[in-house]
């Protein structure tokens, strides 16, 4: 535990493995006040490698309780990446409620197979039949499931090469196939891996939408991993985008992979997940013991700007449970610099800022957060070019890949009033602007936490008007 401790990096509040290797979120469902989260998992060492689905539950999404393996590799091959139902129906006859996992068997062929639990998530039986449909095709994988209320049916979805294939089934034993999605749509850079189809409510209207959600690798915006997502109808068959043209990204750092929702999620929530690494480097990272951890969670919906409908991310908000009382609040104008020698006392890395800009003329506003060994941050809005960037090239320790050290950058609308919420967790800043409009993921591994931040202006002035900086942690 001591050595487990000892490592510099392992965030907070975001989870991560005691021990070993993580890559993506896995099967979570949501049952009886229960957040499961199952993820691929190495629990032999701290690379990729043979894959199990691990395990933790929470009750607030913040707080996780580590479990044992749920599902380790058999005769069929190791356990990637898939999804979990409530079978409420009892359609498969493993009995009403049953939580029925999906998941890929991987070997020198990849086949979809399933495990039943019928102690709540507890421990998984594999199905005796499995695998429970095979292809002649390579990638065939990480199976989605879910319950489509207008054909009774239930759906499931497989990254299939670079497409989407979708199939059927009345008993989650049984599958046809129906239809594929990919060809001239968004972004084809990699693989298609992960996906995840959701029916969203429009912020304002009473509209909903399907989203198909698709993460790519590589081919992301800035290198290697990233989560694109489209925006249409889905029958029960057929999924049809309406913007086919159009590549849209779910956020837009280079830290935000493997993205994928709860199933039987409380009602009227989307919540997300991600795997906060890219592939480009997700085995070098300067950790020992453990590699990756997750995402903040976040709830998704959809709003709509110039007749185009994008996802709106926003961190759920159990997050707020995280604010430590003590809070520090600042206002001040900035005309060309301003300097906060310290965000708060005894910075051990975890906090958030929260941040509001008003009256603003400036072409570019823009802050650094340092610490005292010379390593930064800095984050602007360039509000000529309408876009916010993040730039980790000086953040810390950068050369474990020459791939690491980047700036990213996201398209905004640059409104009156700008707002921006950071999480940062010892190894991460997570970015939320414009109340939703975009989300910024990128590790950084500071030799020490940032805790000054320096603001300036250029062309212009501006006023921040809040500037809060809450500590962040679990309660004990
Ligand atoms: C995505 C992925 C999945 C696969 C899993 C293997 O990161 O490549 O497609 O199921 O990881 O660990």
């Amino acid at each position: 535990f001591d050595t487990v401790n000892r490592e510099i990096f392992r965030p907070v509040y975001h989870f991560t493995p005691q021990y070993g290797w993580m890559n993506d979120p896995n099967g979570m469902v949501y049952k009886d006040g229960i957040y499961h989260l199952f993820y691929q998992y190495n629990p032999y060492g701290s690379m990729w490698g043979n894959m199990h689905w691990g395990h933790a539950t929470s009750t607030d999404l913040i707080a996780w309780e580590h479990q044992p393996v749920a599902i380790a590799p058999d005769a069929l091959g190791t356990i990637f990446s898939g999804s979990c139902v409530v079978d409420k129906e009892n359609t498969a006859g493993f009995g009403a409620g049953t939580i029925v996992a999906f998941y890929t068997s991987a070997s020198d062929r990849q086949v979809q197979s399933m495990a039943y639990s019928l102690d709540n998530g507890k421990t998984f039986k594999k199905y005796a039949r499995n695998p429970i449909l095979t292809s002649t095709q390579r990638d065939f994988r990480d199976p989605k499931v879910f319950w489509h209320d207008a054909t009774k049916r239930w759906v499931m979805i497989l990254a299939v090469g670079q497409e989407m294939q979708f199939y059927s089934s009345p008993n989650l034993k049984e599958w046809t196939y129906e239809s594929s999605f990919g060809k001239g749509q968004g972004a084809h850079g990699g693989v298609w891996e992960c996906p995840d189809l959701l029916e969203l409510p429009i912020e304002g209207t009473e509209l909903m939408k399907w989203v198909l959600v698709c993460n790519i690798n590589p081919g992301g915006p800035f290198g290697g991993s990233a989560t694109q997502y489209f925006v249409g109808t889905f029958d029960g068959k057929k999924f049809v985008n309406e913007s086919p043209e159009i590549t849209k990204w779910m956020d837009w750092g280079k830290d935000h992979y493997a993205t994928v929702t709860w199933s039987n999620a409380p009602e009227g929530r989307a919540i997300a997940l991600a795997w906060m690494s890219n592939w480009q480097y997700a085995n070098d990272v300067p950790t020992q013991q453990y590699r990756s951890a997750n995402s903040v969670p976040r709830d998704l919906s959809l709003y709509t700007s110039r007749g185009e409908t994008y996802i709106k991310v926003t961190p759920s908000p159990e997050l707020l449970k995280l604010r430590n009382k003590s809070s520090m609040k600042y206002a001040f104008k900035v005309d060309r610099n301003h300097n906060l020698d310290k965000l708060i006392d005894d910075n051990t890395g975890s906090y958030e800022i929260d941040l509001t800009i008003k009256n603003k003329n400036a072409e570019v506003i823009g802050f650094q957060l340092f610490n005292s060994r010379g390593e930064e941050v800095e984050m602007y809005y360039n509000l000529i070019e309408k876009k916010f960037y993040m730039d980790r090239t000086k953040s810390g320790m950068i050369s474990f890949s020459k791939e690491f050290p980047s700036v990213t950058i996201a398209p905004v609308k640059g409104q009156d009033i700008l707002k921006i919420r950071l999480f940062i967790d010892k190894s991460s800043i997570e970015a939320f602007g414009d109340n939703g409009a975009f989300a910024m993921s990128n590790l950084i591994f500071p030799s020490e936490p940032y805790n000054r931040i320096s603001f300036y202006a250029k062309g212009g002035s501006y006023n921040v008007t809040e500037l809060t900086v809450y500590r962040l942690g679990l309660k004990k």
